[in-house]
């Protein structure tokens, strides 16, 4: 059960596709007040209560002990002590003392959640702007309370199948010839490869929708000869447009006036990576329409996935704000400079980016009205996304696009995935990267991935190595790294064979990834989830920070420690081990419940399968298109017969049938040995533990 409360004038965010009629009377659970033109909420916590969710956030998968900010963020130092990242995803999901419940903040201003950091047995959310609807979810359990949840947020966006497939990256590729020999590293040592990004090298001086002829003298024949080879381009798109009058985005978006503007009715001018920039008013439909036709030209030659970028939206810098630095340093110009004039002096230029004043500083048209941005920042890019989006479907009427963007709001993962931002080459965020997995998929963004590798600082190869082991798994598997910063590409390292073989056990897995991953997005599921969310009674699961469930059958648990050789892992339930070294070489190790020291060498990972069910495993491929679905082998570890589904379609139209892209497959146990059947397929059950 939902029930809805408002509160001042709450804006239609987009956020649920069924409209809940407003309760009167308190809210349950929590005590509200007033200050201001602020409306807070608190709720006591018990000892040992519980709170998951904020989809993409720093810590824990058990959110509490910390303050966070809904507040879309262009921050690249992903740091425990962040109280904000690049997208805003309002749901809390509470379990304890008092059974499970859930609250979902439906406001596009600023909201903080302060749980449990100022007093630690109470959880305030503050409304900055008091406009919102607050929605109380009920249910028995939390894997129910997602799936209320997500009933009434519409199903997720699901990419291509290809778009799953690897994807190479890098801010510095700068020529039609840089991506080929990323395409020749690949395929030359026969490392599985789906797709290259364009990063915002290919622009002429950073326009958008431009691409610079020198670089790419004809975008279409490239495309062509890149899918002969079954690799497709990704280019980059970012939210602000070059100041640039003779530029048709720019001069056309100006006469329409559909850039955002400024009180006094100026056009609102910030700078971004080409200097000077203006904003599109994505909140506006008849601007999303514009700016989605703007990509016409470049999927017609051929591109068929984009990323948006910066559209929280990221300002280097204002006019003013820069104006206001430059005096700063005037008025100290000559002094002797003491320590507050320096902090004031450097604050005045390192404070110039993504400010508060900015953001003040521009409005939306909503509703034909003016509305202040500070209102409604956290919509910003969802709404580049439904642009984005919209534009794509045009193009390709009936085709999945793969689009992914950096910014977000609960809404666009209906239209797009999210990739989890510029994060470093730290061990740290292989773990982040885990928790943000499973955070987001009980917020609606399935189709979620990081950097593989590390985005900012120099990689190591055993870093890359352990994060593609984690990789495997994610729903977007892409490497990148910032300008500047090591080589990271496969075949560029000593052991790349290692890592192929990686990249085969992705490859090997994608049908049954993919399958889990439509499943979960047609039946308002988690792909991934805490173990806390399937053993609500286990402590030790309930508590696990680095292990999570995938699908119905699995469970992950990466290697997140340099010259780790093996980690600890908790089993809530008997399981398999498959120590993966490649999709052909593997160890099948039945272990019990309970705690385990599994050794993994640098070239192993592990995939654990719960006792009782199989995974299809096809062998592995250089690109998607290569799986051969139709000859699976069976892993597992069963006592009796046993019966699974498979989903797979042509893995491009838009329209999902569930039920008719299923296949059963049933495995039958006589005298100690497995045998299996499918329609249209050849299996193995040789690799199933039987006992
Ligand atoms: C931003 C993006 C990053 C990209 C860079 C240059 O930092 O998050 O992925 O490489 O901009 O476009």
């Amino acid at each position: 059960m939902i029930l809805r409360y408002d509160f001042g004038h709450p804006y239609d965010t987009g956020a649920l596709v069924e409209q809940l009629p407003v309760s009167d009377g308190p809210v349950p659970h929590f005590t509200v007040s007033r200050k201001d033109a602020q409306v807070s909420f608190s709720v006591p916590l018990g000892e040992e209560d519980m709170i998951f969710g904020l989809g993409q956030a720093v810590r824990g998968l058990n959110k509490r002990g910390h303050r966070y900010r809904a507040w879309n963020s262009d921050d690249f130092s992903h740091t425990e002590d962040k109280a904000s990242l690049y997208g805003s995803h309002n749901l809390l999901l509470f379990t304890g003392r008092d059974g499970v419940w859930g609250a979902y903040f439906d406001d596009p201003g600023a909201v903080t959640f302060d749980l449990g950091y100022t007093r630690s047995d109470e959880a305030v959310i503050t409304s900055e702007n008091g406009d919102l609807s607050v929605y109380i979810i009920e249910g028995d359990s939390l894997t129910d309370l997602v799936k209320q949840f997500r009933r009434v947020i519409g199903k997720p966006y699901l990419p291509p199948k290809w778009g799953m497939g690897y994807i190479q990256s890098r801010w510095g590729y700068v020529t039609a010839d840089d991506l080929r020999e990323v395409v020749r590293g690949h395929r030359e040592k026969h490392i599985p490869l789906d797709t290259v990004s364009m990063d915002i090298d290919y622009m002429d001086d950073f326009r958008d929708f431009t691409w610079d002829a020198k670089k790419f003298p004809d975008l279409k024949a490239f495309t062509d000869e890149l899918r002969a080879d079954h690799i497709r381009v990704m280019p980059i798109m970012d939210a602000g447009v070059k100041l640039h009058p003779g530029d048709s985005t720019f001069d056309a978006g100006m006469e329409k006036g559909y850039f955002c503007k400024k009180a006094d009715g100026e056009t609102f001018v910030g700078a971004v990576w080409p200097g000077k920039a203006v904003f599109p008013d994505f909140l506006r439909e008849e601007v999303r329409q514009w700016f989605g036709d703007c990509y016409r030209p470049m999927l017609e030659a051929g591109v068929e996935a984009i990323w948006n970028d910066m559209n929280e939206p990221a300002i280097f810098y204002s006019v003013e704000g820069l104006q206001a630095a430059y005096d700063k340093a005037d008025s100290l110009r000559g002094g002797n400079i003491g320590v507050y004039d320096y902090f004031d002096l450097k604050d005045a230029f390192t404070g110039m980016s993504n400010s508060m004043a900015d953001y003040r500083r521009f409005y939306h048209i909503i509703g034909g009205k003016p509305v202040n941005h500070e209102k409604v920042h956290n919509l910003y890019g969802a709404m580049m996304t439904k642009a984005t989006a919209q534009g794509m479907k045009a193009v390709r009427p009936g085709k999945r696009p793969l689009l992914f963007s950096r910014s977000s709001f609960i809404g666009a993962h209906r239209d797009g995935g999210i990739w989890q931002g510029d994060n470093f080459a730290w061990w740290s965020h292989i773990l982040l990267n885990l928790k943000e997995l499973a955070s987001l998929n009980m917020v609606g963004f399935l189709f979620n991935g990081a950097d593989l590798g590390g985005f900012g600082a120099n990689t190591t190869e055993d870093l890359v190595l352990r994060w593609l082991q984690l990789g495997v798994f994610t729903p977007i598997m892409r490497n990148h790294a910032a300008m500047g910063t090591r080589d990271q590409e496969v075949y560029r390292f000593r052991n790349w064979e290692t890592m192929r073989d990686v990249l085969g056990v992705r490859y090997a897995l994608l049908l049954y990834l993919y399958s889990e991953l439509v499943k979960a997005a047609e039946t308002d599921g988690m792909m991934f989830r805490p173990l806390a969310f399937d053993y609500a009674d286990d402590e030790v699961a309930c508590r696990t920070e680095d292990q999570l469930m995938l699908g119905d059958a699995a469970m992950i648990a990466p290697v997140y420690e340099q010259n780790a050789r093996g980690r600890h892992v908790y089993l809530p339930e008997d399981m398999l081990l498959v120590r993966f070294r490649s999709a052909e070489d593997y160890d099948l190790v039945p272990m019990e419940k309970g705690h385990h020291w599994v050794t993994l060498q640098m070239s192993e990972f592990p995939l654990f399968i719960r006792r009782g069910h199989v995974i299809p495993m096809a062998k592995a491929a250089e690109y998607v298109a290569g799986v051969d679905a139709s000859r699976l082998t069976l892993l597992g570890w069963i006592e009796s017969d046993t019966a699974i589904t498979l989903y797979d379609d042509d893995g491009e139209s838009d329209t999902i049938d569930l039920a008719a892209g299923l296949t059963e497959i049933t495995v039958t146990v006589k005298d100690g040995q497995a045998t299996a059947e499918a329609e249209g397929k050849t299996l193995d059950a040789t690799r199933i533990v039987i006992g």
